[in-house]
């Protein structure tokens, strides 16, 4: 049988070649602007393609949240606090069950989940074409407009079809016939970067899984964040590190090496009680068939009457560079009442003594071991620093390359494997006396 996607994008791709996971729409045809006038006028003489299933999460109330490797344990402690039951740790992602209230709350609560995903449809996917008909078993007409936009993002792995971006175009290809079919010829278009609807196709060892990613996008984007300084933290792992810390948003905080800020923002938000997604106008849950926008009205405003906001003086950072510090301020000011944050201009060897602080921060690595092997004079400077003028504190201190541990020459409580971005650092602990 012939390759049964009629949309460029899939024309004449096979598999093979290095694996992705971009969307689909970035390497298809460019978006040629679609006329709608007869957007709403449907072929009446439409079936569906083949007998439609009832989504996965419909029968079972289960949903996948991925996380950082390493997070998982905390990531389900998280879940629990938030509602959810049934909450299963596997590799890089947790299973849990939820009702609608409960999921709207974790993906507009969470701090350490980076996605959740409505699972759709699992099947059989040996090859392309069984992959292309399964995705008709949804009707996707029924989930999203033809005027909204959508994208898909794949990962394979020990399958068949072993080219994540060829995958995901199968799945576009079969859903835009599914409305070509439905609505004269006119189809969807494709936004890769901030669609309506996320599609999420995972296929391992031939078994394919279909879901909508119902936070609409990674949640570690907060918002608060629009530009960033040398190498930031992932929102999702400066709210892990403040949470590994036990800090109860009482005592007082220091990062002297702030960066643009975003252990200092994942701060502020957690000792304000502060939902994480305040600044996020659309989530993907919106998306699904079952959505009741007055469970999303309830949600959000018991969640932001729970906002208890902080004086500045209790979270305060500071950076050598001077555009750090206004980024930082900028970026924090996007938070309800965060222009109060303190920061200011200072190198850490120049910082007062400060006793009974929690410090955290995450000094400055190269990509390189040369460079790094420069950098060991600093962070023995950096542990004179904590030593002489930070006792009575705790320190969490994260490390990019955590052959420089060594050189801060302190004895650590306890140290923890933390990935951040393509990094395979440490997070570090020091009781100092
Ligand atoms: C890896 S970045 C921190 C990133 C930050 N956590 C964020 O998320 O944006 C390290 C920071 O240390 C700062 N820095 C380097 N030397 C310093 C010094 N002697 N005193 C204070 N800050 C310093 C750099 O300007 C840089 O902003």
């Amino acid at each position: 049988m012939s390759n049964p996607g009629n949309d460029g994008g899939g024309r004449g791709r096979r598999p093979g070649g290095k694996p992705s996971n971009r969307p689909a729409g970035r390497a298809g045809r460019p978006n040629v602007k679609q006329d709608n006038r007869f957007a709403t006028r449907k072929d009446k003489s439409f079936t569906p393609h083949v007998d439609t299933v009832k989504p996965i999460y419909q029968q079972t109330g289960m949903y996948f949240a991925q996380i950082a490797g390493g997070m998982e344990e905390l990531g389900a402690r998280e879940l629990e606090q938030l509602g959810a039951t049934e909450v299963n740790i596997i590799n890089r992602g947790l299973d849990f069950k939820a009702d609608q209230e409960t999921l709207m709350r974790i993906n507009y609560r969470s701090r350490l989940i980076t996605r959740v995903l409505a699972p759709m449809h699992k099947f059989r996917a040996e090859n392309a074409e069984a992959l292309y008909l399964e995705t008709k078993r949804i009707d996707w007409t029924n989930i999203f407009k033809l005027e909204q936009t959508f994208a898909v993002f794949a990962n394979v792995s020990y399958s068949n079809i072993d080219h994540s971006q060829f995958a995901a175009l199968k799945v576009k290809d079969s859903v835009v016939d599914m409305f070509r079919r439905r609505f004269r010829n006119q189809r969807p278009n494709i936004d890769a970067h901030d669609p309506d609807l996320w599609i999420a196709l995972h296929i391992h060892e031939n078994e394919a899984t279909l879901s909508i990613d119902c936070s609409g996008g990674s949640l570690h984007k907060r918002g608060y964040r629009q530009q960033s300084f040398e190498s930031p933290m992932q929102e999702t792992l400066a709210a892990a590190i403040l949470e590994i810390s036990g800090w109860d948003g009482k005592k007082k905080l220091y990062d002297p090496m702030c960066g643009s800020g975003t252990l200092l923002s994942e701060a502020w938000l957690k000792a304000g009680n502060i939902p994480p997604q305040v600044l996020r106008k659309k989530f993907g849950f919106m998306m699904l068939p079952d959505y009741d926008r007055r469970v999303w009205v309830k949600v959000k405003f018991e969640e932001e009457n729970k906002v208890k906001l902080v004086r500045g003086g209790l979270i305060r950072g500071s950076d050598l560079s001077p555009k750090a510090v206004k980024l930082t301020r900028e970026n924090n000011a996007r938070l309800p009442g965060g222009d109060e944050l303190i920061v200011k201009t200072a190198d850490f060897r120049n910082l007062p003594p400060m006793d009974n602080h929690l410090i955290v921060c995450n000094p400055p690595y190269g990509t390189r071991l040369v460079e790094n092997d420069d950098m060991v004079p600093f962070y023995q400077e950096f542990g004179d620093f904590l030593k002489q003028k930070c006792q009575g504190s705790q320190a969490y201190v994260y490390f990019g390359d955590r052959a420089l541990i060594g050189a801060v020459g302190l004895k650590a409580s306890m140290k923890m494997p933390i990935r951040n971005g393509g990094l395979d650092g440490r997070l570090v602990w020091y009781e100092l006396y």
